[in-house]
Parts: structure tokens; C-alpha cells; sequence
């Protein structure tokens, strides 16, 4: 068995997806989530699809005494966290909401860790973080600014991340930056599930193609673009889990190279771009989705949405050379994947 990994959030969307990775790549690890948007049902299909049962505790990321009672039980090498509220509109409704959960939970996590001597940590940082993009593609040394509350409890935890590793040079923190996350696990047993109408594109659109919403309303049609529609960097879910698999594979390289005397890291704040580096728009993926479900995707166009940039898309050299990780899988691939998901389960989780 190999070392033992404690998952925030490993109930949402990304995290249980990274499950199936981290369990197919040999790690053990013990899922922390407070089910605040998941559910249950997730960890369960994740404990059928590897064919054993997960490790859940249902708990809060600031929930100090909880996480020392796990870090108690368990002896950790690192942890991916996943865990953080990330709607964009709610963030600009309930701004302290998103500090506290995003921001003070990342401080708790990070202040148990170091109490406990686990320094190696994975966070899940976002493309968010460089705004309005100056050059594409965006890599790592970009300017980074945000506009929303959500993007900038992100960037904040980047800030303390960075401040951190100067401050104590034995901690290990990649900030993984995911460009724009779709697609499911092949086996359509999990997926994205959000409450509500979605917010993002995909979903949305696999609503429209299962018939439970009426029309897609592309937000814009004059942006400087291929066709006038915004142009995203669409990464599937399953490549990006990959990623965290990568990353972990670096730590533990980075540990093992280091003589025993050695308390100095050789990582310290290492920010990575996940994506694709390939941009595609919003029609482009429209019309992907409605050739490989065979079904109409019907849409108008409406008003630009406040925020929105015309292109965001990645370079993904950094990743490739560090990490040895680049994305495989196509846009049919993640339409695909997205429609066995939703045909398969109209109603998400939740079965009624
Ligand atoms: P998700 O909402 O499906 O998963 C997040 C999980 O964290 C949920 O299961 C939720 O219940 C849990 N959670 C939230 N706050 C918590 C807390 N205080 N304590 C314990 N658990 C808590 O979202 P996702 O799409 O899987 O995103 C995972 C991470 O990646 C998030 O941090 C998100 O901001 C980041 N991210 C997501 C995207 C995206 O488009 N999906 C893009 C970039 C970055
Ligand atoms: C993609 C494109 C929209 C919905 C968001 C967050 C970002 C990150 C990923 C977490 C844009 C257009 C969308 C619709 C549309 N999340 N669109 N009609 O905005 O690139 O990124 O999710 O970190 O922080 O901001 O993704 O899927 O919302 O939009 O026309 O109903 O689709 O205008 O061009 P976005 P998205």
C-alpha cells in the first residue's frame, strides 16, 4: 500500500472523481467532507465503482478539534483540498461566507497540518485567479486579479500558501490552477451535480439535451472569438484527477531525493495550470454535444454575463515538464462522458 492521503471535499464533483485516480494509482485515503454540496450517494458509487468501501468522515474544514482528532488516527503524507464553495454569484450575494468557508477553512486545515507535521499539500486553486488574461495562452507568471469574492478567497489562499512556504521551508504546496472542469466518469455512475439551475456551461447544456431545461442562453455573441461566443480551455474531469495522481507522484520524488538531514523543501509554492491549452467556444461545444447525444440543444443569444472574459485558456508546458502529466482526452470525449452521466441520471444524486 502506498502512503495515505486525506481528501477534502472528496464528495464533490473533482474529489470523487480523484478518489477513483488516487485509488487506481495504489494510495489509501480517508474522504473529510461536510456534505454542504454533495452527497452521500456520491462516496457510495465510488465505493462500488473501486469495489471497496471509502473511508468518510463527515466534518468541516473549520472544525479544528474534528481534524485533529482524524490527523490523531491517521498518519497522513499529504492533503488534496478539494474542500470550498465555488459558485461565482453566490460569492458576490454572501461574500463573507466565501472567506470563511474558503479562506478560514484552508488556515484551520493548514494550522492542524503543522501541528501535526504533515507539509505536503495539494490545493485546488482555479484559472479564476488571472482575471481578464493580458496573453494567451496564460501561463503560471501571469498577473493574477480577480473580481469576485470567489476568485479572490482563491487568490488569497495562493497568497498565504506563498507566504507560508517562506515562512518554514519544509512545507510542500502545489496550487493546482483548473481551467474549466467538465465531463464524468466513463462508467456514468458519477458526475457533476449542482443544485439548482446550473451556473456553468456544461451542465446546462446536458440539462437542455435531457429535456428538464427549455434553452440554453449563450451569453454574448460579439466577443473578439472564432464565432463571437466566449472561448474556454474544457478539461475533462478524469484527466484533471490524473493530475492530482501527477502531483503527489512530484511530492513523493521530491521527499524521497531529500537526504533525512535535510529539512529545506525543495518545492515550497508551486503553482501548475491544469488544462488542455486549447480553446474552444461556446457554439464549438453546443454543437459537439448535440452530434454526440443525437439530440437538439436548442439556444439564443442574450447579453454578455457581468464578468465574463471573451478567451481564457491555459499553457500546459509547465505541467507537462514538471509533472509528466498533460490531458488526453477530447471534446467529443467529454460530451460523451457528460451524456452518459445526465441520460443516466436525469435527477443527479438524487434519485425522485
Ligand atoms: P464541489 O462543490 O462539487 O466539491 C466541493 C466539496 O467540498 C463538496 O463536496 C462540498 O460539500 C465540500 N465542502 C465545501 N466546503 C466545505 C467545508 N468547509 N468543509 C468540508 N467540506 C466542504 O466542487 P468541485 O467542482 O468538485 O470543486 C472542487 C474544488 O475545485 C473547489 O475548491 C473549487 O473551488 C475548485 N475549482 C473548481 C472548478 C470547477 O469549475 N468545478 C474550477 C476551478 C477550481
Ligand atoms: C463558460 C462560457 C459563458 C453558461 C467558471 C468560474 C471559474 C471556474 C470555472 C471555479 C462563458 C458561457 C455559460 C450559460 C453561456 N470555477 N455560458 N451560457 O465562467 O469560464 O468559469 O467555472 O473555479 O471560476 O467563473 O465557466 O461554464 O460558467 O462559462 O453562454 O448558461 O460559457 O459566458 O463564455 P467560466 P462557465
Amino acid at each position: 500500500m502506498k502512503n495515505k492521503i486525506l481528501v477534502t471535499g472528496g464528495a464533490g464533483y473533482i474529489g470523487s472523481h480523484t478518489c477513483i485516480a488516487l485509488h487506481e494509482a495504489g494510495y489509501d485515503i480517508v474522504v473529510y467532507d461536510n456534505l454542504s454540496n454533495s452527497s452521500r450517494e456520491a462516496i457510495n458509487r465510488v465505493s462500488t465503482l473501486i469495489g471497496q468501501s471509502i473511508e468518510f468522515i463527515k466534518g468541516d474544514t473549520r472544525d479544528a478539534e474534528m481534524l485533529k482528532q482524524i490527523f490523531v488516527a491517521h498518519q497522513f503524507f499529504a492533503v488534496i483540498h478539494f474542500a470550498g464553495l465555488k459558485a461565482v454569484g453566490e460569492s458576490v450575494a454572501k461574500p463573507l461566507l466565501y472567506y470563511n468557508n474558503n479562506v478560514s477553512g484552508s488556515i484551520t486545515l493548514l494550522e492542524v497540518m503543522a501541528e501535526y507535521n504533515v507539509k505536503n499539500l495539494i490545493f485546488s486553486s482555479s484559472a479564476t485567479v488571472y482575471g481578464d488574461p493580458e496573453t494567451l495562452p496564460i501561463d503560471e507568471n501571469s498577473k493574477r486579479s480577480c473580481t469576485n469574492p470567489y476568485g479572490q478567497s482563491k487568490l488569497a489562499v495562493e497568497h498565504i500558501l506563498e507566504d507560508l512556504s517562506v515562512s518554514d521551508q519544509s512545507w510542500n504546496l502545489i496550487s493546482l490552477r483548473y481551467f474549466n472542469p467538465v465531463g464524468s466518469h466513463p462508467s456514468g455512475q458519477i458526475g457533476e451535480d449542482p443544485n439548482d439551475i446550473p451556473n456553468n456551461l456544461m451542465p446546462y447544456i446536458s440539462q437542455v439535451a435531457v429535456g428538464k431545461l427549455e434553452k440554453l442562453s449563450i451569453f454574448g455573441n460579439d466577443y473578439p472569438t472564432v464565432d463571437g461566443t466566449g472561448v474556454r480551455d474544457f478539461i475533462h474531469v478524469t484527466d484533471l484527477a490524473q493530475g492530482h495522481v501527477s502531483a503527489l507522484n512530484y511530492l513523493e520524488q521530491q521527499a524521497s531525493s531529500k537526504s533525512s538531514s535535510d529539512t529545506t523543501s525543495s518545492v515550497g509554492f508551486l503553482p501548475i495550470n491544469l488544462g488542455t491549452g486549447k480553446g474552444t467556444s461556446v457554439l464549438e461545444l453546443v454543437s459537439t454535444f448535440a452530434k454526440v447525444s443525437k439530440q437538439p440543444i436548442p439556444y439564443q443569444f442574450v447579453a454578455r454575463r457581468a464578468g465574463d472574459v471573451a478567451s481564457c485558456y491555459a499553457s500546459a508546458d509547465k505541467a507537462k515538464a514538471l509533472l509528466g502529466w498533460q490531458a488526453k482526452l477530447s471534446i467529443t470525449d467529454m460530451c460523451q462522458d457528460t451524456w452518459h452521466w445526465q441520460s443516466m441520471n436525469p435527477n443527479g444524486y438524487n434519485e425522485t
